[in-house]
């Protein structure tokens, strides 16, 4: 059975947090965070939401797309760091609030690369039969774990959701939907980015609680070099597997954490630029939701169309990382739906 993609949807929080207003915060400057990341302003959720609630709504909007009921969705997988709890999961929340009872659901963590591993599980339901429409989200609330004191990581990420629907292909042909995906993780490195306390290892006590482990903790430098050559290798083997050269990628849609990362990927696979949608200006990295809001509003702009051959890669904390090929089978857009964005 061939995997296609029949919905897609995203949500992202109204509060927009600019470069300026964490000037306020940290010692820090507007110029030195456009020049070093390319992020210009993130989105952040308000108290009262969770995970699950941005979750909820980026599904509806793929439900949507996907003419679907929440009743035949067979399988709900979540892509989150940032879960509301730690269970139930934020799937089976989310199954709650759509009513999707017919449903499995579970989360997986993988980080920043957490959508491309759930994409990868809910394509191999489909193909395998096992189900016939799989719900894939990937949310997640990073300020809620940033530590705003801390000027190298509070600057970077942002809250959003994007989810998709993955169904099963009424012509059993396998040049569309997912075509392949390559999937990798090093634990070796799992001390380079990671949110020490929380949880079995280091609970949150009231010792524990001062020393701010709960946050992020990342030593950039080494993240940004290893997530470039991971990205490139991964992207290089997919492709190669395929059997596809990478001249006829239509669309480059990377993991949206840093420009420069992305500048120098899409360079090393001789991507042009014009063929890499970016969005990481508005939104800083989003973790799992940055790249199924990226293929959202690349699609809701009528940039990503029919037929289009498009190249995803993630890297994140673990380290985990990977690469996944998509053939895309939804419609142009309808132009009436303008996205959030469209300056790429
Ligand atoms: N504002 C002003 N100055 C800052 C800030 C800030 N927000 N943050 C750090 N600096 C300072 C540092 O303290 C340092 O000062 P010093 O030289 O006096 O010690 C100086 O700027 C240079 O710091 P570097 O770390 O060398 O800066 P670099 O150019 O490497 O950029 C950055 C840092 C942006 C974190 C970069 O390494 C990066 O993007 N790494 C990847 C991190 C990432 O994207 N992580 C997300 C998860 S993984 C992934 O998604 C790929």
């Amino acid at each position: 059975m061939s995997v296609c993609l029949s919905g897609i949807g995203s949500e992202l929080p109204d509060q927009v947090i600019s470069n300026q207003d964490l000037e306020k915060m940290v010692e820090t400057q507007d110029e030195w965070i456009r020049t070093r990341t390319g992020i210009c302003e993130r989105r952040q959720a308000p108290s009262e939401l969770a995970s699950s609630d941005l979750g909820t709504a980026a599904a509806l909007k793929a439900l949507q797309t996907a003419g679907l009921e929440p009743s035949e969705i067979d399988a709900i997988i979540v892509a989150t760091s940032t879960p509301d709890m730690f269970f139930p999961s934020t799937a089976c929340v989310i199954q709650q609030n759509l009513a999707a009872l017919n449903a499995f659901a579970y989360d997986l963590s993988a980080a920043c690369a957490g959508f491309l591993f759930a994409l990868s599980n809910g394509s191999q339901y489909v193909e395998n039969g096992v189900c016939r429409n799989v719900l894939v989200v990937g949310v997640d609330l990073m300020t809620r774990i940033l530590d705003f004191q801390d000027r190298n990581t509070c600057v970077l990420f942002g809250d959003g959701a994007g989810a998709v629907v993955l169904s099963a292909s009424p012509q059993n042909h396998k040049k569309k939907g997912v075509l392949g995906t390559r999937l990798a993780s090093d634990g070796r490195f799992g001390d380079i980015l990671k949110v020490p306390a929380g949880g079995s290892r280091m609970p949150l006590t009231e010792e524990t609680l001062p020393l701010r482990r709960q946050y992020i903790h990342m030593n950039g430098n080494e993240v940004f070099r290893m997530a470039i050559r991971a990205m490139e290798q991964t992207a290089l083997d997919l492709m190669n597997d395929s059997g596809i050269p990478l001249s006829s990628v239509d669309w480059l849609v990377p993991h949206q954490a840093n420009l420069r990362i992305i500048d120098t990927l899409g360079k090393r696979l001789q991507i042009p630029s014009s063929r890499v949608f970016i969005n990481l200006q508005h939104y800083g990295n989003m973790s799992a939701a940055s790249i199924p809001v990226a293929l959202d509003e690349a699609w809701r702009s009528r940039k990503i169309g029919p037929e289009q051959l498009v190249l995803m890669v993630a890297f994140g904390g673990g380290l985990t990382w990977g690469a996944s090929l998509l053939r895309w089978t939804l419609p142009w857009s309808n132009p009436e739906e303008s996205p959030e964005q469209t300056d790429n």
